[in-house]
């Protein structure tokens, strides 16, 4: 204990990375949704400096930029501004300087594989067959039939759009309104190489990058081959129009961009269920994507068991060079504190994902109100507002749940706004929110507080190698973090059973964190008894 913070080579290899969902987290002025001013307000609570805060050092905001927000700001109209929605550029700007004051980094949502239909691009590219946009989309020609069967993703439909203007197909697979642009043309590539360092040039520190292995489709437009599946776009299997080889040449060429700055990330969500490939968008030697996110703990069961085996197939398939990530939650997924909940264990399941996920060899990425155990309360029919979860009711459930506004406390509209927030707050926000649960040295927040603060003080939880004591875990995972000489012990029981530590060394451990031992206090792992969910981060003694 009290060692100095590690000398932070690569903050974002070092750092936690927090998302928010900038329509949910904070309201400034009263309107009912969430903007840049409200995120500038609530800095000191993400990170102030101090242990009273939650200590996190890298904000990635989900679009600002403006949009007629029919996929709530990933259909972009204007890639250089703000929507006047969430403010302004001068607000982005002191946002900026003020989260950096505070070496709090910033990333930004970066939507380039398609815009809005109201990006002016896509209104010039509309007009005519002949306009000198008409390329930068993917136009075919009105027959009959349609140019293939590629389906829309949130239409649940085929996925070329007719335009009256011309009698031409565009290419949409999210909603109709979000127009793919074409990455084989040359002046549409430079236009958005152009966005990308005209953000780099005002400061910011990196980019989450949408769906990157849609860039590029097929160049002939071949049929998918059908499959069997319950769910409308896992009906097929997307070989053609998703993940092209090209696009590995276009991150190549984006990570160029990146190098010619300081210090700056690009983190890529890779759609797929096959790590193989999520994995090869690190490239072959480091020089594609930072990190590709690693999505698999959004679909893992409740069992040490098959977290441990997804942990190990990303670590089996990562490049050598390349560094880990990994994620419980996000905007897109329900959130984990509701996927893992189980009556009145589910605070100490929340507890034993959180020491796992910020004690892994790997940046961590934390979903905003994640930390005091925010979960998906059903939203009635009529204040639905994500367009798949208005087409797919009520089979497909949609997005909403997971982005509803922020906790804070126990006032009218939890403290988020002071007018009806865009979509309902949680029920539970009265006695699950922030200034509950701050002064509670039990909580959620506070234990989160106190790992990430933990991470801070012992360089081997962030920077250190990992090895996994039990190699085929059913109840517990054990395992030890090392960097140079310092090694921790990180001991996680899944179970609501108190089971015994199967792990026989004579060394002595400090204990620095634990639900249910005091700081400080030594252990041997000989004969040591965990209780149910019990948590422990324990650095060896010198002997
Ligand atoms: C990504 C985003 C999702 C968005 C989609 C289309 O999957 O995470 O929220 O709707 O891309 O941009
Ligand atoms: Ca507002």
């Amino acid at each position: 204990m009290g060692k100095k913070a590690p000398k932070t080579d690569i903050w974002w290899k070092n750092g936690v990375i927090y998302q928010i969902y900038p329509r949910s987290f904070m309201d400034s002025n009263g309107d009912g949704i969430g903007d840049i001013k409200g995120i500038t307000g609530k800095l000191d609570y993400l990170n102030d400096g101090t242990e009273n805060s939650l200590g996190i050092d890298a904000i990635w905001l989900s679009p600002i930029y403006p949009s007629p927000m029919k996929d709530f700001g990933y259909d972009i109209s204007d890639y250089m501004d703000i929507d006047s929605m969430f403010g302004c550029l001068d607000d982005f700007k002191v946002l900026l300087q003020e989260a950096h004051k505070r070496n709090i980094r910033i990333i930004m949502d970066l939507v380039i594989n398609h815009s809005s239909d109201e990006h002016p691009w896509f209104i010039e590219s509309r007009q005519s067959k002949d306009s000198p946009k008409r390329n930068w989309y993917l136009w075919q020609p009105a027959d009959k039939k349609r140019p293939n069967n590629w389906i829309s993703y949130f239409e649940l439909h085929n996925a070329w759009w007719l335009d009256k203007t011309t009698n031409e197909y565009y290419l949409g697979t999210f909603t109709k309104n979000q127009p793919e642009v074409n990455w084989r043309n040359k002046d549409l590539k430079k236009a958005m190489y152009d966005v990308i360092k005209y953000w780099f040039d005002m400061g910011i520190d990196g980019f989450r990058m949408d769906v990157v292995n849609w860039y590029i489709k097929d160049e002939n437009l071949r049929n998918n081959p059908w499959k069997i599946s319950f769910s409308p776009p896992s009906l097929q299997k997307h070989i053609y129009d998703r993940n092209q080889p090209e696009s590995h040449q276009i991150c190549k060429e984006i990570r160029d961009i990146a190098n010619t700055y300081k210090d700056k990330v690009l983190i890529g969500e890779i759609y797929t269920n096959d790590v193989k490939e999520a994995v090869s968008y690190h490239g072959s030697n480091n020089d594609e994507l930072h990190m590709a996110f690693n999505f698999n703990f959004l679909f893992q069961k409740w069992s040490a068991k098959s977290f441990y085996n997804s942990i190990m197939n990303w670590y089996n398939l990562l490049p050598t060079d390349s560094w880990p990530n990994f994620t419980l939650s996000n905007h897109d997924q329900p959130r984990h504190y509701y996927r893992y909940k189980k009556g009145n264990d589910s605070d100490a399941r929340a507890k034993v994902a959180a020491a796992m996920l910020l004690t892994l060899k790997g940046t961590p990425f934390i979903y905003y109100g994640e930390e005091i155990g925010m979960t998906c309360e059903k939203i009635p029919k009529n204040s639905l507002k994500d367009p798949l979860g208005i087409k797919g009711w009520p089979i497909i459930k949609g997005r909403d749940a997971e982005r509803t506004p922020m906790q804070w406390d126990d006032t009218d509209n939890a403290g988020f706004s002071n007018n009806t927030p865009w979509l309902p707050v949680n029920k539970n926000y009265t006695y699950k929110n922030v200034a509950n649960q701050k002064n509670d040295p039990d909580s959620l927040l506070s234990f989160y507080r106190s790992i990430i603060w933990l991470r801070k003080r012992i360089p081997c939880l962030s920077n250190g190698d990992i090895e996994f004591l039990i190699p085929e875990p059913n109840k517990i995972l054990v395992y030890k973090r090392i960097y140079k000489q310092e090694q921790c012990i990180i001991i996680l029981n899944f179970s609501s059973k108190t089971i015994p530590c199967p792990i026989n060394t004579a060394k002595n451990y400090n204990v620095l964190l634990s639900t249910h031992r005091k700081k400080d206090c030594s252990i041997k792992l000989e004969n040591l008894k965990l209780n149910p969910y019990e948590i422990i981060i324990a650095e060896q003694e010198n002997t």
